[in-house]
């Protein structure tokens, strides 16, 4: 399986500031066989830099998009629209469920849509901190996952990724803390148990796990050392050069 190093650039760089970041990562980046780099730029931006990027390096992701493929719905753009834009698409990440109220089943509904466009999702499920210090994250991990895969049958589970984002372990979230690594192992473990149930253990173990929080060059070793973990995803980090640059090459080391 590759190692996943994802940057979420969320709503930051205009047109013209993310070509420019995308020629420099370009400049930069060896071509990795076993390491696959994937930006998420803001939407604006994918079709242009889809014509500038060089996918033997790195791919594309969308920070989101909507579940029907065409139809009277003022402002969204579908799955369908982004094809051959992206391999990638980025779903109920934590910043859609809280701040944008997407709930369960549209989430459930974006992750069959992007699989029947042949966009594999990101699927980013994790709990708040309340949830953690009641003891739910268990709970809360297995109902993200049970319902955000609810409509993906056993033979498309394995055109899915997972992405571990405590939410309380995010960069831009007040009081933001960083995951222990331990942290991260037992959640992964939650998480491929969960996969296990949901299909077996074949599936639990080929679907590739990325962790995001907070993960930059000091501690992104650690974090891609947690047995389990395939990838990280990062937001603040993957907008500095150097750091993304950085991270990239701990996953090729740690991959060797
Ligand atoms: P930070 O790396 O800034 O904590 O953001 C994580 C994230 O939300 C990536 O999707």
């Amino acid at each position: 399986m590759k190692t996943y190093v994802v940057g979420n650039w969320k709503l930051n760089f205009n047109i013209g500031e993310a070509s420019i970041y995308l020629h420099k990562i370009q400049k930069k980046l060896p071509n990795y066989r076993d390491v696959e780099v994937v930006v998420a730029p803001p939407l604006i931006a994918l079709q242009p830099l889809s014509l500038q990027i060089d996918r033997h390096k790195m791919k594309l992701s969308a920070q989101n998009a909507f579940y029907c493929d065409y139809g009277a719905y003022t402002g969204e753009t579908s799955f369908n629209q982004l094809r051959g834009l992206v391999d990638y698409v980025l779903i109920g990440h934590s910043e859609r469920r809280y701040i944008f109220g997407e709930d369960e089943k549209m989430i459930g509904k974006k992750v069959e849509a992007a699989v029947r466009n042949k966009i594999t999702p990101i699927l980013c499920i994790g709990e708040t901190e309340s949830e953690r210090t009641f003891g739910e994250t268990r709970d809360k991990l297995r109902d993200q996952i049970m319902s955000g895969l609810r409509n993906i049958a056993i033979e498309d589970a394995d055109k899915v990724i997972l992405a571990y984002e405590p939410v309380w372990a995010i960069s831009s979230v007040k009081g933001a803390k960083l995951a222990a690594p331990d942290d991260v192992a037992d959640a992964v473990k939650i998480i491929r148990e969960t996969l296990g149930e949901l299909y077996d253990k074949k599936v639990a173990e080929a679907v590739p796990v990325l962790f995001g929080g907070s993960v930059n060059p000091s501690n992104a070793g650690a974090y891609l050392t947690v047995p389990g973990i395939n990838g990280v995803l990062m937001g603040g980090s993957s907008l500095i050069l150097s750091e993304f640059i950085d991270i990239i090459e701990i996953a090729k080391r740690v991959r060797s």
